[in-house]
């Protein structure tokens, strides 16, 4: 069964990468999550996708340049204003703690492309291990040495490279770094280079699919899993292709 990853939570409805979009993914059913951390001048792990917390937050500036306990005063609502609560920027222990009373795996993914945080892998792969979640998360990035990285720090945690463009065979390049799969844009995902890759024993999970016809053709073809920001939708669609 292709399994339906909520990117950064449920973000098609709630305010992405926080803990009520984490929330609201399980309850639609999604079978995981993607998230995006970054990190606080003090060193605290923290979930949120850009560099910057000016399009999420009511805040403006580096994440690098907050401590943690000035970061969590920001409202991370920002386009879902209707909501009642403010929302929090959450910590990455935080969103381990929670996600270890569920049974949903979870793509972890490193936001050092752009940033090169020093001790970011070694980090997060600490906190995933004292949460004893080592075999329920996926460690990706953009940062390819980064995740290789990760891999060297803690063989037991899966890592898979993010692919924004197609590449020749993609499932050798995965081998070679030894990742049991890989996360391609899903442009990058046609049918074939699919079946290449699961006939040779490795997993493709492509990201961002919302369109309807790209969520049917990924589950016609058994993807290993999808990353999409409406895991009830995909849901929906997912029953509609095993019933037919
Ligand atoms: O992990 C897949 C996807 O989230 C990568 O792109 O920019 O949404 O983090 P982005
Ligand atoms: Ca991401």
């Amino acid at each position: 069964m292709t399994l339906i990853l909520a990117h950064r939570g449920y973000a098609a409805e709630f305010p992405e990468n926080t803990l009520l979009a984490f929330k609201e993914a399980e309850k639609a059913g999604a079978n995981g999550l993607e998230l995006d951390v970054q990190m606080t001048r003090d060193g605290e792990l923290v979930v949120i996708h850009d560099e910057k917390v000016d399009r999420t937050t009511d805040g403006t500036g580096l994440v690098m340049e907050y401590n943690f306990e000035d970061l969590r005063k920001l409202d991370a609502r920002f386009k879902f204003k209707e909501l009642p609560r403010k929302e929090q920027i959450p910590s990455l222990s935080e969103v381990l703690e929670w996600l270890s009373g569920t049974s949903m795996v979870c793509n972890i993914e490193l936001k050092n492309s752009i940033i090169p945080y020093e001790g970011m892998e070694e980090k997060v792969i600490n906190m995933v291990r004292a949460y004893d979640l080592s075999d329920r998360i996926i460690i990706s990035s953009f940062n390819h040495y980064s995740i290789v990285q990760s891999h060297i720090l803690a063989p037991e945690i899966e890592i898979a490279p993010l692919l924004s463009e197609g590449l020749y065979m993609p499932w050798i390049y995965a081998q070679s770094i030894k990742a049991k799969g890989f996360h391609p844009h899903w442009r990058a995902a046609p049918d074939q280079i699919v079946k290449a890759s699961l006939e040779s024993g490795i997993e493709v999970r492509p990201y961002t699919v919302n369109k309807e016809t790209e969520l049917e053709r990924l589950f016609k073809v058994n993807c290993s899993a999808l990353i999409t920001d409406d895991p009830a939708k995909a849901k929906r669609i997912r029953e509609k292709i095993k019933q037919a």
